[in-house]
């Protein structure tokens, strides 16, 4: 249960070794945050994010999955409740696959992993979530898209076109909750420098991940539906949505 000052004292990551989602998590640990399950493919990168939350008095369990598997979904989400043993206040999505657009481009293998990866597997985990938080009555929904969803690009549109998928699906499933006790936030970052993009030369407004965790942590405490990282974000895109082609695709980065 969320303690008196409304801080998360229970938490279940999706995508246990993201590095926004464990700088969310480390956030959380900061305040009040007790038991932390971590669900992910990498036993030992997820074991070795454990043991430095044990190390600040954080239990933490770790729970295996596999997002390119889009019928693991429902048993992850078993698992992961399971696992944590008691109400969970805060559920974060944080999974997600860039891809290789060159790569992907004539694919369609990758094609379909990225969207299960990026769409699938996170859209069928959160209506398991939804069900499991309904039914505690209370409960909140952290889900990590991507300005990358306001408008797809040559460079990433797999992925971009994924992450459409999973922030449309976000914004239905907040209002399928109004009235419940359970809410739904959803964070759109732009360029973040994380083992996702360490490959690429930062983007114009890139962030880190401890500040995204901020505006992450930020949104949920203020009940924000809607969050940019870095916040200037929401301006910039609302006049890029709506550059001509031939301009859009001239932009770096
Ligand atoms: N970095 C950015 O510029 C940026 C910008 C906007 C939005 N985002 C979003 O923010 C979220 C976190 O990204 P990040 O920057 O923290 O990158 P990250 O460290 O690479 O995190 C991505 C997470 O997805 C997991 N994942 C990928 N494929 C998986 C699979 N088949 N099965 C299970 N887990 C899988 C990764 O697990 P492994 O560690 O095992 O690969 C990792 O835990 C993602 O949803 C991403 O799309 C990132």
């Amino acid at each position: 249960m969320r303690d008196a000052f409304g801080q998360p004292q229970t938490a279940i990551l999706f995508g246990g070794t993201s590095e926004i989602g464990l700088a969310i998590v480390d956030r959380l640990a900061a305040a009040r945050l007790r038991h932390v399950v971590l669900v992910g493919r990498n036993p030992s990168a997820l074991e070795d994010a454990a043991s430095a939350l044990r190390a600040r008095s954080v239990t933490a369990t770790v729970v295996l999955a596999d997002a390119a598997d889009a019928a693991s979904a429902t048993d992850a989400v078993d698992q992961a409740f399971g696992a944590l043993g008691a109400p969970c206040d805060l559920v974060i999505m944080a999974v997600g696959l860039l891809g290789d657009q060159a790569a992907d481009d004539d694919s369609p293998e990758r094609t379909a992993t990225m969207f299960v990866v990026n769409t699938a597997w996170p859209a069928a985990v959160l209506a398991g979530c939804r069900a499991a938080l309904v039914a505690q009555g209370t409960g909140q929904i952290l889900v990590l898209s991507s300005v990358a969803a306001l408008r797809t690009r040559r460079a990433n549109y797999t992925y971009g076109a994924g992450k459409q998928g999973l922030d449309g699906f976000t914004l239905g499933l907040a209002e399928s909750v109004r009235g419940t006790g359970v809410t739904v936030h959803l964070i759109r970052p732009g360029f973040v420098t994380t083992k996702m993009t360490g490959h690429l030369s930062p983007a114009p407004f890139s962030t880190t991940a401890p500040a995204v965790a901020e505006v992450a942590v930020t949104a949920v405490m203020k009940g924000t539906p809607v969050a940019y990282a870095p916040g200037i974000l929401r301006y910039v895109f609302l006049g890029l949505r709506h550059l001509p082609s031939a301009l859009w695709r001239k932009l770096p980065g």
